[in-house]
């Protein structure tokens, strides 16, 4: 056994997954940017009150999950780590007063979150979320585009079968009686809540919905349903974003009891499942409208809506797909008959790389046969073999794959190089 080991919950990312992380990344970006989002960049941390009233303190991600940071003496501040990244954007919105910019203000911001949560697969305390906010826009087409985006990303990725869930929560004007409506059921049979369930049903009902708890399912499954109740605003959105997903041909599974985890979610919710997935612990993202969030942290009415994507669960059904990626190779690797001649091989490897090609030298003084199989296993497909002929300017060039060579002039090697490569 190693003395240090990553935290439990925590895991390296080893040049492998990170090679798969990375192409998730660059879709992640060159998408958000095909949709007219911009990079944002929050802190990791905020003032646990951020979280507190943006999340709601009567939620799993508040009030177990939340990685609340050790109070330093000099400071009465209490901060904690983002639990996910809404909150922080959207406080930095109000901050920098984006209110005054043309509205929407779209964000996007790839990075890691931290949920003090009970490890399991899928299920991290430091993971990574690829999350979009379009800030200042009511809908109903915009919640439309960004499920159209998040489905975009998922195709883009490889996963082909993702199955959206789409609900409505309602917002200030019906949610109250239906809530209400909740907690009455739950009453009914309150002997059979767990204790935390019985504990959260005079403060925040609707969290019940969502519970993890198994014992939860039969009594949630003949709960009544906020479908049934919400006011002519909320059903004329609902509508209009069905009629919105239906003009893009997007398929969808209507969930009456998807009312997600958070509590900043007005109106339109949604999550992503691998198709045919059973419970919450799957979901490879979800999102939803948050028309009151703005406002909770100080700012004008101004209504939201955006999505968080689970990276690390998109790149494990990848991985489950047998869909991993190969973490990147050198086109060639300069090796040299007389081992000792290493300046040679890295002027070299140096004039090749500043061609912008993924060349590495043998910088060690091993016999060249070594030398060619070092060069196989890092997975190169040609050895430049520098000997005799660097007198006249050329170089041996080796495939590595068909086991033939020939010589080729210094000169022409770069062009050559970069026409096997293929486009970048
Ligand atoms: P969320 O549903 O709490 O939403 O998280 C989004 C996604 O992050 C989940 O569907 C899941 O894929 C991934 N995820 C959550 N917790 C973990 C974990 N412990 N380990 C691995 N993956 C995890 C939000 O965070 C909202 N901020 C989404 C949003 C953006 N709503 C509006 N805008």
């Amino acid at each position: 056994m190693p003395t240090f080991r990553a935290p439990r919950g925590t895991r390296d990312l080893l040049p492998a997954e990170r090679a798969g992380f990375r192409r998730l990344e660059t879709i992640a970006s060159d998408l958000a940017r095909r949709y007219g989002y911009r990079e944002i960049e929050t802190p990791l941390f905020e003032q646990t009150a951020v979280f507190e009233r943006g999340v709601g303190e009567v939620t799993d991600v508040v009030e177990k999950e939340l990685f609340r940071l050790a109070p330093r003496t000099e400071e009465a501040e209490s901060w904690a780590l983002r639990p996910e990244p809404t909150a922080g954007i959207v406080r930095a919105y109000v901050q920098h007063g984006m209110q005054t910019l043309p509205q929407p203000v779209k964000l996007t911001l790839t990075g890691p979150m931290f949920r003090y949560d009970r490890p399991q697969a899928g299920r991290y305390r430091q993971f990574w979320q690829f999350d979009v906010e379009a800030i200042g826009d009511p809908g109903p087409a915009i919640d439309a585009e960004i499920i159209e985006l998040a489905q975009r990303f998922y195709r883009e990725v490889g996963l082909d079968t993702v199955e959206i869930r789409l609900n409505s929560v309602g917002d200030p004007a019906c949610r109250p009686a239906y809530v209400e409506a909740l907690a009455e059921h739950y009453r009914a049979s309150a002997q059979l809540l767990p204790a935390l369930e019985r504990d959260r049903l005079e403060r925040n009902p609707l969290r019940l919905l969502d519970s993890k708890d198994p014992a939860m399912a039969a009594l949630n499954a003949t709960a009544p349903r906020i479908t049934d109740r919400l006011c002519g605003p909320c059903a004329e959105h609902f509508a209009a974003v069905r009629a919105h997903l239906d003009a893009l041909g997007i398929g969808y599974v209507l969930d009456p009891n998807l009312v997600r985890g958070l509590d900043y979610y007005t109106r339109t919710a949604f999550e992503f499942y691998p198709t045919g997935a059973e419970g919450q612990q799957s979901a490879l993202g979800g999102g939803g409208r948050y028309d009151g969030l703005v406002e909770l942290l100080g700012g004008k009415p101004t209504p939201g809506i955006g999505f968080g994507l689970g990276l690390d669960r998109v790149l494990l059904a990848l991985e489950a797909a047998g869909k991993a990626v190969a973490p990147p190779v050198p086109i060639a690797v300069v090796v040299g008959a007389d081992p000792d001649a290493t300046a040679e091989r890295l002027r070299i490897a140096t004039a090749l790389r500043a061609e912008r090609l993924p060349v590495q030298a043998e910088v060690g003084r091993r016999k060249l046969g070594r030398q060619l199989e070092s060069a196989v296993k890092a997975g190169a497909r040609f050895a430049v073999i520098v000997g005799d002929e660097l007198e006249s300017g050329h170089v041996v060039l080796r495939d590595l794959d068909a086991a033939s060579q020939k010589p080729v002039a210094l000169a022409d090697l770069a062009a050559l190089l970069r026409r096997k490569a293929g486009p970048e």
